[in-house]
This record gives C-alpha cells, structure tokens and sequence, in this order.
C-alpha cells in the first residue's frame, strides 16, 4: 500500500489531467516555446498561431505538449483555452495566478506547474515579436518573474547536464 498523501486537486485540475484540450504540436504555428524546470524534471511546449486583424496580432490556435505532472497539464490546458482568440496583448497579461484560480486553485507545491506555463505563454509572445522585429509599447523591456524563472531553470538544467557529463567522461 502506498504511504504517499494524494494532493488536494480541484475537480477541474483532475478533469483537464485526463481530459486535456489543444494537446499536440500545431502544424502552422507562428511560434514555439519551450520551458523547463529541473525542480522536477518537467518541460512544456507551446505552439501559438498568431494573426493580424487591423492594427492587432491575436492568439488564432494554441496547442501545448507537456512531458509533466498533472497540475502542468491541466495549467497548459487551461491556458490554451484562455488565450484562443485573444489579442495577444491580453494574452501577456495573464499571470500565473490567473491560470491557478481558472483551475479553482493549485496546492502551494504546485504553484510552479502553472508558473511554467504561463512562462513558456510570455517567452513566445516575446521570441514572436522578436522574430517580426516590432516592439509594441505593451511588451516591457524587463523580463516577467515567470519569464526570469523558466531561464534560471534552464540555466540550472544545463550546468547539471555540463557537470554530468565531465562525471561520465
Ligand atoms: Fe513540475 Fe508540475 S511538478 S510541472
């Protein structure tokens, strides 16, 4: 028998776990992210379609792969279903927190599945514009705190990979 405590997911955290939305890689995305945490070893990868209406870039179809827990699928769910449709400016407003309420809560634990998600959201807006060469006004120079965290996981991803492999060789 297992002595481990099952977490306290809301029903909607366990209905997306099983039934996610948007999952699979998008055959025509404009852009993909990927951000990884090495607290746990997971990585999402999001895929953003992205058209322009009038003077405005919106978020046309989003899809996510997750190689992760099932607080980040469910996050990762959620939030492709948020952004669809969106104009992308009000896709980068979206927190990490916003994600946790619209699951009806995270446990403390898990609040870095959905920091992860919302991170690889705000990295592919900006490798976007990036890509067109235009800044809107909206976008700040300064990195998000979900942006800063996925680089400092990434950073500490690969200086374990570095060391690892001085180990083997
Ligand atoms: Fe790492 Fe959930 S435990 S993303």
């Amino acid at each position: 028998m297992s002595s481990r405590i099952p977490l306290p997911y809301t029903p909607k955290v366990l209905e997306l776990f099983r039934n996610p939305k948007n999952v699979g890689p998008l055959a025509d995305a404009d852009v993909i992210a990927t951000a990884g945490s090495p607290a746990c070893g997971d990585v999402i990868k999001l895929y953003l379609k992205i058209v322009k209406r009038g003077n405005e870039e919106y978020i046309e179809k989003a899809s996510f792969e997750s190689y992760g827990c099932a607080a980040n699928i469910a996050a990762a769910s959620i939030l492709t279903e948020m952004i669809k449709g969106k104009r992308v400016k009000e896709a980068w407003e979206l927190s990490w927190k916003d994600i946790a309420d619209e699951l009806g809560g995270l446990p403390p634990i898990k609040y870095h599945c959905s920091i992860l998600a919302v991170g690889a959201l705000k990295r592919a807006i900006r490798m976007f514009y990036e890509r067109i060469k235009r800044k809107p006004e909206w976008l700040p120079k300064e990195m998000t705190i979900e942006e800063k965290q996925t680089i400092e996981e990434e950073k500490l991803i690969e200086t374990m990979y570095r060391k690892l492999m001085q180990f083997r060789t």
